[in-house]
């Protein structure tokens, strides 16, 4: 019988649809990532993949699943953990969640960004603590989307989507990335800009390109020192993309105002020195976090398995 392996645990609702093709599901019963040799032993034999962020999909890996693999679906849209070149290689496709989750995750960056801007967390716990003494004329000032410059590092379908909604606030669009995005300039009226001048241009800066070889370590020490000091960094693409010890030292000297955090580099571990700083808002990598934009990618994978091993082209696939 042909086997799909999922690594993660779902609702059995969302992977009906393979079972009703007839093949066999088998899923593993945590929602937590499975030990390396535990991936790489019920790996083997599988005819499909349905694997997570955290899942290191690499020739070791392919080579352990044996040569019936055809498909690895990556639930996510990025897929830094997946060897694409030896998928490639072993004739393995692969295919990611593009689409579905832009809304949410645009959402997740906009509310790290307002929670940041206007101190939310501060206030938080201001008022849970039963410390407050009422409201006060310069008590927990916050800084002003309306007129500011809101720089996007990448402006593919989540960064256009953050940039609506910063053109909804008032705020002004400055983007980098490797292309011209002529519809975002012309209905956005975003400008691009080199990297270096988004930075010193922006007051808000929110990143969205994928991890790879040129974005790791992106936004470092120098990358930081050309921020404003009244800036916000925002984060819901890799946390690789950010040096995190930088930015706590950036924020720890005030050269930098604040920062709102969705992912980390080597996440689930945060770097220490980000726990403690005031004006941080840190969230556990929940960027596609709702159920319809859940639901819908374990649809697009479902949807990938199924198509590639009835010998068919999925639409989602990157290699
Ligand atoms: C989440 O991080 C994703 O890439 O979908």
């Amino acid at each position: 019988m042909t086997r799909v392996f999922v690594t993660r645990s779902l609702p059995e609702a969302w992977l009906a649809p393979l079972a009703e093709a007839g093949l066999e599901v088998e899923v593993r019963a945590a929602s937590s990532p499975a030990s390396r040799s535990e991936l790489l032993d019920r790996a083997a034999g599988a005819a499909a993949l349905i694997a997570f962020i955290g899942d290191r999909i690499d020739a070791e890996l392919l080579n352990a699943a044996g040569p019936g693999l055809r498909i690895v679906a990556n639930f996510a849209v990025g897929y830094d953990n997946v060897d694409v070149e030896a998928c490639r290689r072993q004739g393995v496709l692969v295919a990611n969640t593009p689409g579905v989750l832009t809304e949410a995750t645009a959402d997740l960056a906009f509310a790290l960004l307002l929670a940041v801007a206007r101190r939310l967390r501060q206030g938080h716990e201001l008022v849970a603590s039963g410390r407050w003494s009422g409201w006060e004329p310069t008590q927990l000032l916050g800084a002003a989307l309306d007129g500011s410059t809101l720089g996007i590092v990448g402006l593919g379908r989540i960064g256009q989507a953050v940039a609506r909604r910063g053109v909804a606030f008032g705020m002004r669009i400055v983007y980098t990335g490797r292309s011209r995005v002529a519809e975002a300039e012309s209905e956005l009226a975003a400008l691009q800009l080199p990297l270096s001048e988004l930075l010193a241009a922006s007051d808000f800066v929110s990143l969205h390109c994928p991890l790879t070889r040129e974005t790791a370590g992106l936004i470092d020490a120098a990358a930081l020192a050309l921020m404003k000091p009244t800036a916000v960094l925002v984060n819901t693409a890799r946390g690789g993309v950010v040096d995190d010890a930088a930015l706590a030292a950036a924020l720890r000297a005030q050269r930098l105002w604040g920062a709102g955090l969705d992912v980390f580099d080597g996440e689930p571990r945060v770097n220490p020195e980000l726990l403690d700083l005031p004006n941080v808002v840190l969230a556990p990598h929940a960027g596609s976090a709702t159920v319809a934009a859940r639901s819908a990618m374990a649809r697009l994978c479902v949807d990938a398995v199924l198509a590639v091993l009835e010998g068919r082209r999925p639409a989602n696939l990157v290699a």
